[in-house]
């Protein structure tokens, strides 16, 4: 039997209640935040990627399903979905339109990592992204709208950790400190680290390498080098999520894996996500679109990783439960009261009620037996006398007490009850 490709996951239908759960708390928080749902296509132009992403990252350099189309254009499946939405930002003139735009997606991403917990090639993204507007009251709006999705997704024990990595002007200074600090151990860096000394140094904080990590751990600080707008920015993001009860840690050590950066970064952790920690990340982005052949627009956004929410909340004891079954079955002891059973059923689910019929030819109690088994609130008995009588005998799954329904009256019975 072929099996399914390593690093993706089937969502069974036993299953699916959890996704459901946690896209309906998503499209709710965005909601009350007032962002709208936008799709793009599962593939673009891989330029778009490797534009936007940047080429100095592992996404770019390693991880992307990248293949030339019958045209012999290559494109790449999205391993993200920022550049995406920026690209249709961009097509669609929308820095014309009405702004700030706010927009959110329940997306599909792909990249070709080493699978392990909470590392899949093939995962879910909830995103958001918000672009027009510069202030700091972006970035602390963008964040507490995460904050606020995990709340109501019940998580307490997730972090909080914010930087700024400032803008390329002092970015740039910053970069110069790190290549002095770095300089007399370049032996010491692992062959990625080279590349990125060379690069794009920042970079190199965010190794996994053992002797990289060590040495990024004495490493100057973005924080101290801060020009003057980009720290009141920073201050005016920390006092404003401050304010609104949004309970969070500095940390200099967080420097996104993604080039597109600017400005606010910040990571939602929990030992319960897997290897990496980190269930939600984003921050500000504002050289994006520009970078991207657009008009020049300030933009900041997150996005969660969906599996990884599964397994904190699976942590923390807040999945929610199952799905309820249909509220009725109707089982059928013979041919002719089958045959009713299925009419009564299709004029049940014609006014909204959810049921099931025999499709087995199964036994009577077998019927019940699996009518137990998938949750049904209640069984509805057909025989020879309740045909002739036209009633069934209908029974509570919960209480097991048994009454005689009129059959055109198990709709309003069923209504009334479920
Ligand atoms: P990211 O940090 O690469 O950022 O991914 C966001 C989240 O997606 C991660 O925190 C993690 O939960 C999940 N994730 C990433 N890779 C995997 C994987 N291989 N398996 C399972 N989950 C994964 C971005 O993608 C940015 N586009 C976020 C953003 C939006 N920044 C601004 N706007």
């Amino acid at each position: 039997m072929i099996q399914i490709p390593k690093g993706c996951k089937d969502v069974l239908p036993s299953q699916a209640y959890l996704w459901h759960h946690i896209e309906e708390t998503a499209r709710e928080t965005a909601r009350r935040y007032a962002f709208y749902e936008i799709r793009t296509p599962v593939f673009e132009h891989t330029e778009l990627f490797a534009r936007g992403v940047g080429d100095t990252t592992d996404i770019v350099n390693k991880e992307m399903y990248t293949f030339l189309d019958k045209g012999g254009r290559s494109v790449t499946l999205r391993p993200e979905g920022t550049a995406g939405v920026a690209r249709a930002f961009s097509e669609h003139g929308l820095a014309g339109g009405v702004l700030p735009f706010k927009a959110y997606y329940l997306v599909s991403a792909f990249r070709y990592e080493r699978p392990q917990a909470g590392r899949l090639r093939e995962f879910h993204q909830f995103g958001a992204e918000l672009y027009g507007a510069a202030g700091a009251a972006a970035d602390a709006e963008t964040i507490s709208f995460a904050d606020a999705f995990l709340k109501n997704l019940g998580l307490k024990d997730v972090a909080l950790h914010i930087n700024s990595i400032g803008c390329k002007h002092c970015r740039a200074q910053y970069h110069r400190a790190l290549k002095e600090y770095f300089a007399p151990h370049l032996d010491e860096l692992c062959e990625d680290c080279r590349t990125r000394y060379e690069k794009n140094p920042m970079r190199m904080l965010d190794c996994k390498a053992e002797g990289c990590k060590r040495l990024a751990a004495g490493a100057p600080e973005m924080l101290d080098y801060l020009c003057e707008d980009c720290r009141a920015h920073f201050e005016q993001v920390n006092r404003l999520l401050g304010d609104a009860g949004v309970a969070f840690t500095v940390d200099p050590g967080i420097v996104r894996g993604l080039d597109y950066y600017s400005r606010t970064v910040f990571e939602f952790v929990s030992d319960a996500a897997g290897a990496q920690g980190t269930v939600l990340g984003g921050g500000r982005y504002d050289t994006l679109l520009e970078q991207l052949g657009g008009k020049s627009v300030p933009a900041v956004g997150f996005a969660a990783g969906m599996e990884r929410l599964l397994m904190v909340m699976e942590a923390e004891h807040c999945l929610p439960a199952a799905d309820a079954g249909p509220a009725c079955y109707l089982a059928g002891m013979d041919a002719p009261s089958r045959q009713k059973a299925f009419l009564l059923a299709e004029a049940l689910r014609r006014v909204g009620i959810a049921c099931e019929v025999d499709l087995m030819e199964r036994s009577i109690k077998a019927q019940f037996k699996y009518a137990d088994k998938t949750g049904a609130r209640f069984v509805a008995v057909l025989g020879e006398r309740e045909l002739a009588e036209g009633a069934a005998e209908m029974k509570d799954m919960k209480t097991s007490c048994s009454e005689r329904v009129k059959f055109e009256e198990l709709a309003n019975y069923l209504q009334g009850r479920i």
